[in-house]
């Protein structure tokens, strides 16, 4: 009989408890077996980005985690961000700007950038060609991105959205 490892941790504010392989990677753990297909496959070796989430409060590759070490975590992914005013700001500048394209690469952009804002409001465009170095994009260029997020950091400045987070990201937005 396979080996299954019985895991408990908060995905999205939620609690949720499962049993998984020991072979089994964060990523298939979320697609496959929860059904949250908004983190994406890309290059499956830690390189592209597409499967960015947050394990408490860090940018993590999902492809690189395996789903046994999520226990007793706090994981975020671009369902739980984009349901925050930080994370509806962000999809939304994304939307208005044109920097959505085939799409692939925008859910692990959208978390870089709502860790990157909720960290530096004010940031600038070095400061988020530097937060999202580690993912790629290969449809716009990358020019339309940056303008995005800094205007979804503009747009949540002014609406007093995005306090500095203190703590973990996760019960901020
Ligand atoms: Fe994880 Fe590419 S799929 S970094
Ligand atoms: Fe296609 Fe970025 S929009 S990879």
């Amino acid at each position: 009989m396979p080996v299954h490892i019985d895991i408990s941790f908060r995905l999205n504010g939620v609690t949720r408890q499962l049993s998984v392989a020991p072979e089994t990677s964060a990523l298939g753990m979320l697609r496959d077996a929860i059904g949250l297909t908004g983190t994406k496959y890309g290059c499956g070796e830690g390189e592209c980005g597409a499967c960015t989430i947050l394990v408490d409060g860090v940018t993590v590759n999902a492809c690189l985690m395996f789903a046994a070490d999520c226990d007793g975590r706090d994981v975020m992914t671009v369902e739980g961000v984009t349901a925050t005013p930080r994370g509806e700001a962000l999809r939304g500048a994304f939307v208005a700007h044109g920097a959505v394209q085939c799409g692939f690469c925008t859910p692990g952009l959208m978390m870089q950038a709502w860790h990157l804002l909720g960290r530096d409001p004010q940031a600038d465009e070095a400061a988020i060609r530097r937060g999202i170095e580690g993912n790629l994009c290969r449809c716009t260029g990358y020019k339309k991105i940056i303008e995005a997020i800094a205007a979804a950091g503009e747009r949540a400045r002014k609406g007093g959205q995005t306090p500095v987070d203190k703590s973990t990201e996760a019960s901020d937005g």
